[in-house]
């Protein structure tokens, strides 16, 4: 027993839980997915399942992600990407919907399927069924050799090392990082992207581990913001384009380990129903990073403060309007609009953490979930 209790402190390399050690562990498990595949001094990008099966990307009439979870927000995420860089239609799918929905597949299209275990049964079911209507299926998946690899015709891992934690971290940044790195490569083979701007974008992503660090700074600042709202019954979180994904992965993130109510939503949706909830007791997590639709999310927080709600600002470092209109401000570096969500989800990852330590709940292992959902 104090052997097991020993070797399980070991695993968890000086860290109180599994999640906040992954957590940690996001700008190296970054690093390892970019190895051998970001090759910044040749201006090139290198994925093997990509290079083998270009012509098949390149005559794809859309991709159809098939994911669940944390999985199907990076997925959400890759829309938004593959559609700006590479101009490629994307449709994101619950795996579990897509499965029995009989839907229209052809043998243009190309399934991206991410887990990160491999193993979700749902998704699998999904790809067996795509790949019967004739679709080429590519998985994006963590577990090397898991079943999901080994079904797909081609894939990219996403090296982010074993993930031990109910609550995916490193998993969905790897997975974001795999499916920039795809996207990128296709809008180069495509022509939607010029040279420069391609080899900017490489520079770029390249200098993201070092800002997933800068990020993982604000630590200690998100402890005290949780130790404030850890007895709120119900969170809001709020993004727009890129970063809605990311407000729908920051809210499960925070229901799945400290069993508080949260809904993620995209800042605009806000006047069609969600605002009637915003009173006092409200804290509304709100993605404002500058660029892309900055604006209007000032102005939704505007909204939400007359409302007296609680307003948690996840802001690029210097911002000032949010400032001056939220209740705390966390600050992330700048970086390119599309990469912002690798950023923009680290104190999103820590907020709950903190939020689930400090109400004493199993972080590592929530209570009805598994690691891996292998049953339908
Ligand atoms: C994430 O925190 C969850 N535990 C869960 O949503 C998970 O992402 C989902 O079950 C999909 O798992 P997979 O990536 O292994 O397929």
């Amino acid at each position: 027993q104090e052997l097991q209790l020993n070797l399980e402190q070991i695993e968890k390399g000086g860290y109180n839980h599994f999640m906040l050690k992954e957590i940690y562990e996001q700008p190296d498990a970054i690093l390892d997915t970019f190895r051998g595949r970001l090759l910044i001094n040749d201006a090139v990008i290198k994925l093997a399942g990509v290079e083998d099966n270009m012509k098949k990307f390149l005559a794809a009439d859309r991709i159809i992600v098939v994911a669940c979870g944390t999985s199907w927000h990076a997925g959400l995420v890759s829309e938004y990407i593959f559609e700006d860089l590479a101009r490629i239609p994307v449709e994101v799918e619950y795996a579990s919907e897509f499965r029995y929905r009989n839907p229209v597949i052809t043998e243009k299209d190309v399934v991206i399927a991410i887990s990160q275990s491999g193993e979700t049964a749902d998704t699998l079911a999904a790809i067996k069924l795509a790949k019967s209507r004739g679709a080429f299926v590519f998985g994006v998946c963590n577990v090397v050799g898991s079943s999901i690899a080994r079904e797909t015709d081609a894939g990219a891992y996403t090296h982010a090392g074993p993930e031990i934690g109910v609550a995916s971290t490193k998993a969905f940044t790897t997975q974001i990082t795999v499916l920039t790195l795809m996207a990128l490569r296709l809008a180069r083979a495509k022509g939607t992207i010029s040279s420069s701007e391609f080899r900017h974008h490489l520079i770029e992503l390249e200098t993201i581990p070092d800002k997933v660090k800068e990020a993982l700074e604000s630590d200690s600042y998100v402890q005290t913001i949780a130790n404030i709202y850890k007895d709120a019954t119900n969170f809001l979180y709020l993004g727009r384009g890129f970063n809605f994904p990311v407000a729908l992965e920051g809210a499960l993130k925070l229901k799945e380990i400290s069993y508080i109510h949260a809904e993620g939503y995209p800042a605009a949706e806000m006047k069609h129903g969600p605002i009637a909830l915003i009173d006092e007791q409200m804290p509304v997590v709100v993605i404002a990073t500058k660029k892309g639709h900055y604006e209007k999310v000032v102005s939704n927080i505007q909204e939400i403060k007359s409302r007296k709600g609680k307003i948690i600002g996840i802001v690029t470092k210097g911002d000032k309007n949010v400032r001056e209109l939220a209740d705390h401000v966390i600050e992330v570096p700048e970086s390119l609009e599309c990469l912002t969500p690798l950023l923009t989800t680290i104190p999103l990852q820590l907020l709950s953490y903190h939020i689930a330590v400090m109400l004493g709940k199993n972080v590592d292992q929530p209570r009805n979930l598994a690691k891996s959902v292998t049953v339908e």
